[in-house]
């Protein structure tokens, strides 16, 4: 019989339907609803910490840092398939242990300077700590991917007690958020071992001019602030 301590044993030969099976598993446990309830409360914490950001940024700098807030928990077979890809066992425990993005956010900025702005003051608040930082803005992956991640640590009371809950950050400009989003759904997601690389080397040309266009818009609007006034 298979339980979630010799779970390990099937890795090697998974199928689909095993898959399936630990999903099914780890679905039906009590720990699951917990962590997915913790993994809720920390991101709607980050977006409370978000809205007083913007709000301050508002009144100090008459405009909102930030376009839009999305967020998403990790959906049990991408949990599953996650811990399977890096040799884990497929349990909760190890979920907990070794898995920081179950809670994610991708923050969307108007502008690359903006980017920065905002880590530094959700980064700055005293009760959250960032346990790692990854720039794909300065250092762009090779595709052509951009956008700065944190994962966070946010603590989180639920039944008098505090637990600290990992959130993926995602930091990213309305132009870099353009390029992720459709390269997520056509190339990212797929997993699309055998595409042509000429369409690879197509995607990495349209992020490169993307980005271009993203500090040519920032400078616009930075020298367009020094001689004109916002309307009402
Ligand atoms: P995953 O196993 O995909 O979660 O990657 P990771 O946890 O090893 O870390 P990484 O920081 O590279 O990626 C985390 C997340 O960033 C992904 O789940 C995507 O949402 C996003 N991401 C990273 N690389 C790419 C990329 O090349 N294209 C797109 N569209 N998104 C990416
Ligand atoms: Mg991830």
């Amino acid at each position: 019989m298979i339980n979630e301590n010799n779970m390990s044993l099937f890795i090697n030969k998974d199928t689909k339907s095993n898959c399936k099976l630990y999903e099914q598993r780890i679905n039906d446990t009590s720990e699951f609803a917990e962590l997915y309830n913790l993994s809720k409360l920390a991101i709607e914490e980050i977006k409370i910490k978000l809205e007083i950001i913007a709000d301050e940024f508002q009144i100090r700098f008459q405009r909102n840092p930030v376009h839009c807030v999305k967020s998403r928990l990790k959906t049990p077979s991408s949990i599953i398939n996650k811990l399977i890809r890096k040799g884990l066992e497929p349990n909760i425990q190890a979920a907990k242990d070794k898995l920081t993005d179950i809670a994610g956010i991708q923050v969307v900025c108007d502008y690359i300077d903006d980017i920065y702005i905002i880590e530094e003051l959700l980064c700055s608040q005293e009760y959250i700590s960032t346990i790692r930082k990854t720039d794909y803005i300065k250092n762009p992956k090779a595709n052509g991917y951009r956008s700065l991640h944190i994962v966070a640590m946010v603590p989180v009371s639920i039944s008098g007690r505090k637990e600290y809950v990992p959130v993926e950050i995602q930091i990213r400009s309305i132009a870099m958020d353009f390029w992720a989003s459709l390269e997520h759904q056509i190339y990212y997601k797929r997993g699309c071992d055998n595409a042509p690389d000429a369409l690879v080397k197509r995607l990495k040309e349209c992020a490169d001019a993307i980005a271009k266009v993203d500090i040519e818009m920032q400078n616009i609007n930075k020298e367009l602030q020094k001689i004109c006034c916002v309307k009402d």
